[in-house]
């Protein structure tokens, strides 16, 4: 019997222009146009199986080992209808086509980085899901097209659909048909750019993005002038420093951009606060050590922890700032780093430490250092399947 299975893996993208606020919460239309870079899966990744059998009774899905419900979750319900009616289209107007889009699918995803530790797993997840659905249902779509499709699984997923420089244009039509992610871009189109992620300790559950950005949406004023009058020049902005690989204007409005968005969360009522002191203390140190000239950016999502861009000769020297005041961390250093340099730097000479006490050890729990790379990648099923002959999780 002819198994149907697809297995991939999708990247994480961090914003530089965010995306904050829907206008459509069901069909997950934003208020504003966003621009991200995505990052290497070699680092960090969701993969996903996807199976389609005739054995198969129900639709299951299982997340990091664990079974889930399908029917409970709408995000993931869209995601199915959209792509099994696209299965469907196809199949009709080719009778010989197995008929894939009636027959029940297992569902298997894992990612390789622990979910709570706050780093982008939707946006991987969603974008695995789709572009697994794809491959599986053998659907005559480009990237921009599954975009739409993963956009309605988490808003930031639509932009992992693309590797390198990617925009998600918000679009204006009703039905979300214009809302999509384009690439900017490419990975190779400026392979100097790295970037450094801090897991930051933090034991609170903060707000999650979906319910945060719907009470900005409702109560800040603020956000009103960041969409009208902010977000459209700073995407000129932002596209033409990226065309131009000009990374000191690329710093410039990628930390004016999470800044601003962290002050829409303030200038929400009740306020949200998704940085902590350690976040705010990366921000002075990053600060001073641009005091000179701009040599790294730093932006925060909906939690703690930082992403640090930077040009690759900067990286020894951010990693040995980053160690001086945040001592303990574990460094993940896949991209050879240290090996390369075998005595860190030192702090740049006119450096004031002054600017922040030094932490406990361990409050930064893990630096990764990781950089901008390509979008989701095809896997051999017989080799790298998450599932087992009888459909179920190996
Ligand atoms: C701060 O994409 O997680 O990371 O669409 O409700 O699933 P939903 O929200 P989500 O929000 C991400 C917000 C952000 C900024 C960004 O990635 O642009």
């Amino acid at each position: 019997m002819t198994v149907f299975e697809a297995t991939c893996t999708a990247p994480v993208n961090i914003a530089v222009v965010k995306y904050w606020g829907k206008r459509d919460t069901s069909l997950i239309l934003p208020t504003n146009s966003s621009l991200s870079v995505t990052l290497s899966q070699d680092q960090l990744h969701s993969k996903t199986t996807i199976r389609a059998s005739a054995d198969f009774t129900s639709d299951r899905l299982w997340l990091n080992g664990i079974e889930e419900s399908i029917e409970k979750n709408k995000r993931l319900v869209a995601c199915l209808r959209e792509t099994r009616a696209l299965r469907a289209q196809i199949e009709e107007k080719d009778a010989s086509l197995p008929k894939l889009a009636s027959l029940k699918i297992h569902i298997c995803s894992e990612n390789n980085f622990p979910t709570a530790a706050g780093l982008a797993s939707s946006a991987s997840g969603y974008a695995c899901l789709v572009y697994t659905l794809s491959q599986l249902f053998q659907l005559p779509l480009d990237a921009s097209d599954l975009s739409i499709v993963a956009r309605q699984g988490s808003g930031s997923a639509c932009r992992s659909l693309f590797g390198g420089f990617v925009a998600w244009e918000m679009g204006e039509k009703a039905d979300g048909s214009d809302s999509k992610a384009v690439q900017i871009a490419p990975e190779t189109h400026w392979p100097d750019l790295q970037a450094m992620i801090c897991v930051v300790s933090d034991e609170k559950k903060g707000t999650s993005s979906t319910e945060g950005m719907q009470l900005t949406v409702k109560t800040s004023a603020l956000l009103q002038h960041r969409i009208k009058e902010v977000v459209p020049k700073r995407m000129e902005e932002m596209i033409a420093a990226i065309r131009n690989k000009d990374f000191p204007k690329f710093a410039e409005l990628t930390m004016q951009d999470s800044n601003q968005f962290h002050a829409v969360c303030l200038d929400t009522y009740p306020p949200i606060f998704y940085m902590n002191d350690i976040s705010r203390a990366i921000i002075r140190i990053i600060t001073e050590y641009n005091k000179d000239g701009v040599k790294a950016a730093y932006t925060f999502d909906a939690g703690p922890n930082a992403v640090i861009y930077a040009p690759e000769k900067n990286m020894a020297e951010i990693y040995a700032v980053l160690s001086h005041f945040f001592p303990g961390a574990t460094f993940d250093d896949s991209l050879g780093l240290l090996s390369k340099t075998s005595t860190l730097p030192p702090l740049p000479q006119n450096f004031d430490t002054r600017v922040s006490p030094v932490f406990a050890q361990g409050s930064v729990k893990q630096i990764l250092h990781t950089k901008a790379d390509n979008g989701p990648r095809v896997l051999d099923s017989a080799q790298h399947g998450l599932l087992n002959a009888e459909g179920l999780p190996k």
